[in-house]
């Protein structure tokens, strides 16, 4: 999950070097640049950490109407500058960046580039040493001799390279990592995302795995490794640039937070009709109602709102729905029943561990839907069928309004699927009134959100771990809040079920141990209030989050009233509050938390 930029055809410095800064949340350990002036003049410059520090490295001279940029996210070798990219050969002849891992670079090394002087221990310059010896061995143009060196490669990547013996050339190769082709008027830009250099065109090439390019400032050539020439059609993109900037916001995850009560009316307005009927695609219906079981797999966030999906889906459609991290499925695939249904849930639509699993799904040809956020992404074109979040870019690496779309969206989902099966609960269920009330009571707790930041100021920030505990739905938030909690603030939170406390993991509280109980299941709130008395009487401090009509006089936030199955949108948001705050009054970066990436590309 490193971020890449390429131009060809116009001043490319500050075009790469915005790009990347919009990229950061894809890794951020360090970043560097090649710029080429198509006047024998080239420049090659890199620095550890953030692109301020690459921006400061700069001189002016150092510009280019060719080049390309890297921002990274360590996998191969510690942030250093010798490990940034773009890495070169041993000539000097070759610029490369990437991003992907490549699985047989240590190979490659033993087999073709003995006595190669190396400058990194990063994978990706074995590839650009093993491009520039083919093409002094075979006497190749450059293309070529990435041609013949892709045929070798073993990995993911996105791949931007340039030969400074044609300079006006940018060649690409893309494999599992995002990479997409933007075409301007007399030049042309690559980038991991569209996003990320939507200020710069609107026009895009979907590129597809297997694809490899020559792109000059007015052309672009792509073709299989083999030389086959095939064609891929642009297309104008309907994102509104503004979307993606902060605004008058410090943080990218307030802003998303805020928005969240304007995503449930977006997802509200796409998915029911004039005559307030659910409207998703009947193909999915279809499919997915001839399914003896729903298995839904996810990573990180958008798993804990697949645990919330279950209850809704086996609720509402009466079809039994197991929820699985596809890190673990992609190798030890789960037994199927006769007629298997996959959901698989990713806001970036990127997740390497959620590809292997769609992989195999494929391969079995089982039908597929993925619920993302990224139109065109890698898991919504390898799925049979899609439904969009509608939820904006979601910059900030802690993923908040993409979680709570995940949930809506299931609950459409659902809705529509159990009318089709005639379910009453489904055809009972006024959905667009409850993604309204959910609308609503979202807006009153962002709008209440300094309640929160006296809470994390009080209870979190001095602490060094912390607990959320639930059941029920609860359970499935508590997981969400620890998992929002500790990725942003550092701060080691354990999300728990919170009868289980007490079968061994209550032993670590202790005086001040900070509990964060949430209340919002009418089956077990009272036995909730039970546990919290286990936890309080051994020195816990505890906050409440209690649904209202379980609230009892001293609850730290009382969430408005919601049907029990879309509760988590409601009892999420003091969570994801907490969270921003523990982390901002910490000092800490809140949108780019240390050794993490907004969308992981690798296994
Ligand atoms: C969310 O706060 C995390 N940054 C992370 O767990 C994320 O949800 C996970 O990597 C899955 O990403 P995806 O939804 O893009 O597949």
């Amino acid at each position: 999950m490193c971020g890449i930029v390429g131009v060809v055809g116009k001043p490319a410095r500050d075009i790469i070097l915005n790009g990347l800064t919009n990229l950061e949340y894809r890794g951020y350990d360090s970043a560097g640049i090649y710029l080429n002036d198509l006047n024998g003049n080239e420049y090659l410059t890199k620095a550890v950490g953030r692109i301020s520090n690459l921006k400061e490295k700069l001189t002016p001279d150092e510009q280019g109407l060719v080049g390309i940029g890297h921002t990274r996210w360590a996998t191969h070798g510690k942030p250093t500058v010798d490990n940034a990219h773009p890495h070169f050969d041993e000539t000097k002849r070759f610029y490369l960046v990437h991003n992907g891992v490549i699985e047989n670079y240590a190979e490659l090394k033993e087999k073709y580039l003995q006595g190669v002087k190396f400058h990194s221990n990063t994978d990706t310059e074995v590839v650009v040493q093993l491009i520039s010896k083919i093409a002094r061995e075979k006497n190749l143009d450059g293309f070529s001799a990435f041609k013949e060196a892709l045929k070798l490669v073993k990995g993911s990547y996105a791949f931007l390279l340039v030969d400074d013996t044609e300079p006006e050339h940018v060649f690409i190769a893309k494999n599992k990592s995002p990479m997409m082709l933007g075409l301007g008027d007399g030049f042309n830009i690559i980038a991991s995302d569209a996003i990320s250099v939507l200020d710069q065109t609107k026009t895009f090439v979907d590129l597809q795995d297997g694809d490899v390019g020559d792109i000059t400032k007015d052309s672009y050539t792509i073709e299989t490794v083999d030389g086959k020439k095939v064609e891929r059609k642009p297309h104008v993109l309907d994102i509104d640039p503004n979307a993606a900037s902060k605004g008058t916001y410090e943080f990218y995850m307030l802003k998303e937070i805020d928005e969240q009560p304007s995503v449930m009316r977006k997802i509200s307005q796409t998915y029911f009709d004039e005559n307030d009927d659910v409207k998703v695609d009947p193909k999915i219906i279809d499919s997915i109602s001839k399914a003896d079981r729903i298995y839904i797999y996810a990573a990180g966030t958008s798993y804990h709102a697949g645990l919330v999906g279950k209850t809704m889906l086996e609720h509402y459609t009466g079809i039994p729905t197991e929820v699985g991290l596809a890190s673990e499925a992609g190798y030890h695939f789960p037994m199927m029943s006769k007629n298997p249904f996959f959901i698989f849930l990713t806001q970036s639509g990127e997740t390497a561990d959620s590809r292997v699993v769609l992989k195999e799904v494929n391969k079995r040809n089982i039908p597929s839907l993925t619920i993302t956020n990224v139109e065109g992404s890698t898991l919504s074109r390898e799925a049979d069928y899609t439904m969009l979040l509608e939820a904006g870019p979601e910059i900030a690496v802690a993923s908040t309004k993409a979680y709570t779309a995940q949930i809506a969206v299931q609950a459409v989902l659902a809705k529509a699927l159990g009318e089709a099966l005639n379910k009453a609960e489904a055809k009972d269920w006024n959905l667009k009134h409850d993604l309204a009330i959910a609308a609503e009571g979202m807006q009153q707790l962002v709008d209440s959100k300094e309640s929160l930041k006296e809470i994390a100021d009080k209870y979190l920030i001095k602490s060094r771990n912390a607990f959320y505990i639930g059941r029920g739905i609860d359970y499935a938030v508590a997981l969400e809040g620890a998992l929002k909690l500790k990725e942003v603030s550092y701060i080691q939170t354990e999300g728990f079920a919170a009868a289980e406390l007490k079968h061994g993991t209550i032993s670590l509280i202790e005086k001040d141990t900070p509990v964060i109980a949430l209340i919002n299941d009418p089956a077990t709130a009272d036995l909730t209030r039970g546990n919290i008395q286990e936890v309080v009487s051994r020195g816990a401090n505890v906050v409440t989050i209690a649904g209202k009509d379980f609230a009892r006089e001293g609850d730290n936030v009382v969430l408005p009233e919601i049907n029990y199955y879309m509760s988590a949108l409601l009892t999420v948001v003091p969570a994801q509050l907490l969270a921003y705050y523990a982390s901002k009054d910490k000092g800490l970066d809140v949108d780019k938390p240390r050794n993490l990436a907004k969308s992981v590309t690798v296994e």
